[in-house]
């Protein structure tokens, strides 16, 4: 990006939160949307809101029928790849953790992640020109009990970034990365498997970001001319010191 024309913009996990946020500033600058997320329904809403034509892919980003399909529809012409989709699952010790929610944020947080670059970077590569922002967190760079699993994969989203920003220098390739404290989606609401009363006190008595923060400061990397890099901007709420520091008011 980093000039006014029209690109083509991948968002992985578009059906909510801050995917969500980023297609709709995306598609109201006039770019060209390629949206990803496993709920149909959701991505058919967002096309509606956004009230013209974009390319639905309601896929897992586990799933390689997904790379298929982009690779068909997009014909390997991908601008901007905001490589968002994720999850934490349980707030559990690691003793008491089921293992099964280990292994669905190691595939989706990381394998997944890193396969969408594996993706895309060569095409832009071979385009001349691209733009990466992956979604690390506060959680890739402190840790706090009852994460160990989401906290090791955005370590390593944040370790990968690193690596590919040291390998793509000088090829006009920008690798950047947010990394937000608590922002209220339905990120909680997903931890807890659906438990709201659990998901409501996460954000009790404190102001969290909200998906529309996040996206205009991606969108703020992205419109920054072609020699600029941010490599990451790391965001908090005001009310939020660290992942375990909150400053909450008594109701
Ligand atoms: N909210 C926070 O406090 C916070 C803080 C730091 C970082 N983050 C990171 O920000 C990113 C977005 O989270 P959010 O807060 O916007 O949460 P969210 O509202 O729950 O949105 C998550 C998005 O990811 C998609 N997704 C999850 N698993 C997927 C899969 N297997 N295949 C395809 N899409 C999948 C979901 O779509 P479907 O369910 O329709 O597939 C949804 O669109 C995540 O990487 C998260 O780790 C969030």
């Amino acid at each position: 990006m980093g000039n006014n024309l029209k690109k083509n913009v991948l968002i992985t996990g578009a059906s909510s939160g801050i995917g969500r946020a980023m297609a709709l500033m995306m598609a109201e600058m006039g770019h060209e949307l390629y949206l990803v997320a496993r709920r149909r329904d959701r991505l058919e809403e967002l096309e509606k809101e956004i009230a013209r034509k974009v390319h639905l892919l309601p896929f897992d980003v586990n799933d390689p029928k997904l790379i298929v399909e982009l690779q068909k529809i997009s014909a390997g012409k991908i601008d901007v790849l905001i490589n968002n989709a994720g999850l934490a699952l349980g707030r559990e010790k690691v003793e008491k953790s089921d293992f099964a929610d280990w292994e669905k944020m190691i595939s989706t947080n990381m394998t997944a992640n890193f396969r969408m670059v594996h993706t895309v970077l060569p095409w832009m590569l071979k385009n001349g020109e691209g733009d990466i922002i992956n979604l690390c967190s506060v959680a890739g760079h402190y840790t706090y009990p009852g994460g160990a699993v989401y906290c090791a994969t955005k370590f390593a989203v944040q370790a990968f970034t690193r690596v590919l920003r040291e390998e793509t220098c000088g090829k006009n390739i920008r690798v950047m990365q947010i990394s937000p404290g608590m922002v209220e989606t339905d990120f909680s609401k997903v931890r807890f498997k659906g438990d709201e009363k659990l998901a409501d006190m996460v954000y009790a008595g404190m102001t969290p970001l909200t998906s529309t923060d996040v996206a205009e400061m991606m969108v703020f990397m992205l419109s920054r001319p072609r020699h600029v890099v941010i490599d990451e901007i790391i965001t908090m709420p005001t009310d939020q010191g660290s992942p375990t520091t909150v400053s909450r008011k008594e109701s």
